[in-house]
């Protein structure tokens, strides 16, 4: 098929907002906005006329260009209008990425390159894919996984999990850094990466990543899903999850003590946190909060609602003062790399065995790649994980379980995390440090979860701004 810029230029338009991934749906003038950086005309046997193509997106929001990564299958309609289809779920899609990435190919595009990285090269070898097996994975907020099996002629099945990361920016992405770097330490407690896809806007420019491929683990589920179903469905299932919760917090410990390199010139090797870095977290985190605020000035709320929010509003500046406080406050403890947006869904567990592992390496999506690879306090992690137990008690209240104090859980994560952090260079040495930090970063967090409460999903408010309340009425957000 042969279609002219307009067409799809107007085709994307009328299609972006539909996607769930394209952050900028509500944005005015999407059609002016936009524009083609570049594409690619993947190779198609089957249906050589409507081949797959990966287009790159440029969109200028008011401050900055936003670049999107979509893979386009392109139709007509009787009347012979240009019509796009997402292809993630397209078998030559995967079967070219496949190719690209498991023989460390390179590819031109039309200004620039797409690059395979294989992360164990031993692995190089004839793909022998006879055939694929694609299935879409997770709920698809701003990237898209799938589930791949390729069928091959002698051996068994080999499984995958391919993600397309939506938006690419330029520059180390912290998704493709941690995995290769846990995959060439062998550590066992994350699927492994077996590579990763490359795209540079020029020829023999900076690149960055826009598709990882890790290992499948068969049978697993995420955690937050088993765990809403122990508390519904079982009877011991709160007695179920205390175990679970110290098998966490042991292996959030394990998870820190990996992402530490004893090689000072290394990404990953620890720092002691400078005064001026202390007060660039702290900065970042009052900011942060400053803009939560004035969304949830503006927000559009039932009475009640809103005057609980105002009258945590009422007490901002003991807030951000209590944020500056937790980060500025002398520490014992040494900065790493961390997780970044840790949480029960980012941990898969296979039911029958078990075994729990992390995944989505990715950090935090609306911050920038400079910021999520900044070496922090493992707080962030602690806590992040920490109100994600909240969330899972207030979940699991709302579908008719008993309602149950998150607190418990939460002490018996951070115990099991202690037994196996005590003297460890990034684990404070004094019980006052250590809740200063877990109270500063739970705070941070809520407020965080406040504003996108707020914006998504504001059946979910009353989590975020009791654990506010609870903040204000007793100094802690644990109850
Ligand atoms: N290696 C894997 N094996 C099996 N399922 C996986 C694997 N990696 C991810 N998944 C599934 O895909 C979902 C999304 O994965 P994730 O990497 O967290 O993507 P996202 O960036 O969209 O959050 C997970 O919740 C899980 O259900
Ligand atoms: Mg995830």
């Amino acid at each position: 098929m042969h279609e002219t810029a307009t067409e799809k230029h107007n085709a994307l338009s009328t299609w972006l907002p539909q996607c769930r991934w394209f952050s900028q749906k509500t944005t005015p003038g999407i059609k002016h906005r936009l524009r083609c950086i570049d594409s690619i005309v993947l190779p198609d046997r089957k249906t050589p006329s409507e081949a797959v193509q990966i287009e790159i997106l440029g969109f200028h929001t008011d401050i900055a260009e936003i670049t999107y990564v979509a893979p386009i299958r392109y139709t007509r309609d009787q009347d012979g209008t240009l019509l796009c289809h997402d292809a993630t779920q397209d078998e030559c899609f995967h079967v070219w990425l496949l190719e690209v990435v498991l023989q460390n190919k390179t590819v031109p595009t039309s200004c620039g390159r797409l690059r395979g990285h294989l992360t164990q090269t031993t692995l190089l070898h004839n793909l022998d894919i006879q055939r694929l097996a694609v299935s879409p994975l997770g709920a698809n907020a701003s990237n898209t996984s799938t589930h791949i099996r390729a069928f091959k002629s002698v051996t068994a099945p080999t499984d995958y999990v391919a993600k397309l990361l939506r938006t690419f920016s330029t520059g180390t992405h912290p998704e493709s850094e941690i995995g290769t770097y846990l995959a060439q330490k062998k550590w066992p407690n994350t699927p492994a990466l077996v590579g990763w896809l490359e795209y540079s806007p020029q020829r023999d420019g900076q690149g960055g990543t826009v598709a990882t491929l890790h290992k499948f683990i068969p049978g697993s589920t995420s955690l937050w899903d088993f765990s809403i179903d122990q508390l519904a469905h079982y009877r011991l299932g709160f007695s179920n999850l205390r175990a679970t919760a110290a098998e966490v917090g042991k292996l959030t410990a394990e998870m820190h003590q990996a992402l530490i390199d004893t090689d000072s010139s290394s990404a990953f090797a620890p720092i002691a946190p400078t005064v001026l870095e202390s007060e660039a977290s702290a900065n970042a985190m009052v900011d942060h909060a400053q803009n939560v605020w004035n969304t949830a000035k503006a927000a559009q709320l039932s009475p009640p609602l809103r005057h609980r929010i105002d009258q945590v509003l009422s007490h901002y500046v003991s807030i951000n003062d209590a944020l500056r406080s937790a980060v500025t406050s002398p520490h014992t403890a040494a900065y790493i790399r961390v997780h970044g947006d840790y949480h029960l869904g980012q941990i898969l567990i296979t039911p029958e065995s078990r075994r729990i592992k992390v995944i989505d390496f990715e950090g935090e999506p609306q911050k920038t790649l400079r910021e999520r690879r900044r070496r922090t306090s493992v707080y962030k992690d602690l806590a992040s994980m920490s109100r994600s137990f909240d969330y899972l008690c207030f979940q699991a209240h709302r579908t008719g379980v008993a309602q149950r104090s998150a607190t418990e859980l939460v002490r018996i994560f951070l115990e099991a995390y202690a037994m196996e952090s005590g003297g460890a260079c990034f684990y404070p040495d004094n019980e006052k440090e250590r809740m200063a930090l877990l109270n500063g970063y739970m705070l941070d967090k809520a407020i965080y979860e406040l504003g996108y409460e707020v914006h998504y999903r504001p059946d979910w408010i009353d989590v975020p701004l009791q654990a506010l309340e609870r903040h204000l009425n007793t100094g802690s957000l644990l109850n």
